[in-house]
């Protein structure tokens, strides 16, 4: 029987989805689901929740020890948008929940950790198209350097201590279970649901700005891949680069047209377009795919496909 895992940041975008793919796996009560606040209600009737602060090193010790926990996926963070807003808290969220976890997996409390990063950890100066694995890496926003800090302090931990903590750099991630939680690549969730309220969507971003993304189910196969390979083939300890698809806003509206004769894009960019200039458009995720079979499966069209379905789905 898989050992119990523990889930901070549930109620998010990610940790809920990732939250019914490892329940369906190893069964509900396996899976302890936390967040600082509730989450929506399949999720709360689907197996035991905690409410938790994740800067709280004792809370989180705690539930740790209560549940006997192995394995800690650490979802809680400020987002791009969001920690331009807030630079200070968003340092001590994702800076300080990292290290209370990487700190028991030193002591030995639990055994393996999944943090992720994100393509923030590139910035103006990193060659834009297929962004290598190891290259220059100066980020520009609050968001990014906290990653990319959190990358480093993830391999240091391995390499010192022993830490197994595996990490992948998501892409903008495109889901319809739950609404994004202020990042730069909300626009490509938004879209889909102005789409079908009222054909047409103002977009925060221009037409020709193209970024790496990812639908959700890719990004959950792929962090349950990575924790469930061998240590050994786990060869990157900082985050792997990995990719799915790559697009504009003017591309995604011309899917949503195929589906929505008449749906029209207009362009309103805000601060945000300053954060998605300095990413990558598109990502080089070689590494992930020799050392552990990555292997995307959704492009654009199948993507806009399962969006527009399931989210028309959800309002009949
Ligand atoms: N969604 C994306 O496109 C994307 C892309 C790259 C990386 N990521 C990373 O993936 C992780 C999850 O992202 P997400 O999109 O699900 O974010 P989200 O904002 O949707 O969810 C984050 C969750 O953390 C919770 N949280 C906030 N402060 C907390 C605290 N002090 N203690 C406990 N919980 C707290 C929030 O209530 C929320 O439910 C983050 O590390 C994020 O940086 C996300």
């Amino acid at each position: 029987m898989h050992k119990p895992i523990l889930i901070i940041g549930a109620c998010g975008q990610i940790g809920t989805e990732l939250t019914f793919e490892l329940r369906n796996k190893y069964g509900a009560d396996n899976v302890i689901v936390s967040d600082i606040r509730e989450g929506g209600d399949a999720l709360m009737q689907s197996g035991p929740f905690e409410l938790l602060d994740a800067t709280d090193y004792a809370a989180v010790e705690d539930v740790v020890m209560h549940y006997e926990i192995e394995e800690v996926y650490l979802m809680a963070a400020m987002l791009s948008a969001t920690a331009e807003k807030f630079p200070m808290r968003a340092w001590n969220l994702n800076m300080n929940s990292l290290f209370h976890v990487l700190n028991l997996a030193k002591e030995k409390k639990i055994s393996k950790i999944f943090w992720p990063s994100s393509i923030a950890v590139f910035g103006p100066n990193t060659p834009k198209e297929d962004t290598p694995q190891n290259t220059i890496m100066e980020p520009s926003t609050v968001y990014g350097i906290s990653k990319q800090s959190g990358e480093r302090w993830c391999e240091y931990y391995h390499k010192k201590y022993g830490v197994d903590v595996r990490s992948v750099r998501y892409p903008g991630l495109i889901s319809w279970k739950t609404m994004p939680g202020g990042g730069t690549t909300d626009y490509a969730v938004e879209i889909y649901h102005e789409a079908l309220k009222q054909g047409k969507y103002e977009c925060f971003l221009s037409s020709e700005t193209q970024l790496p993304m990812m639908y959700m189910d890719d990004a959950i196969r792929a962090t349950i891949c990575l924790m469930e390979s061998p240590a050994e083939k786990i060869k990157v300890r900082s985050s792997y680069n990995l990719a799915g698809m790559t697009f504009t806003p003017k591309e995604i509206s011309k899917s949503i047209e195929k589906h929505i004769p008449g749906f029209t894009i207009s362009y309103a960019p805000d601060f945000r377009q300053e954060i998605a200039d300095s990413w990558p458009s598109s990502i080089d995720d070689t590494k992930a795919r020799q050392q552990w079979g990555w292997t995307p499966r959704f492009d654009l069209d199948q993507t806009t496909k399962e969006m527009l379905d399931n989210l028309k789905a959800m309002t009949n």
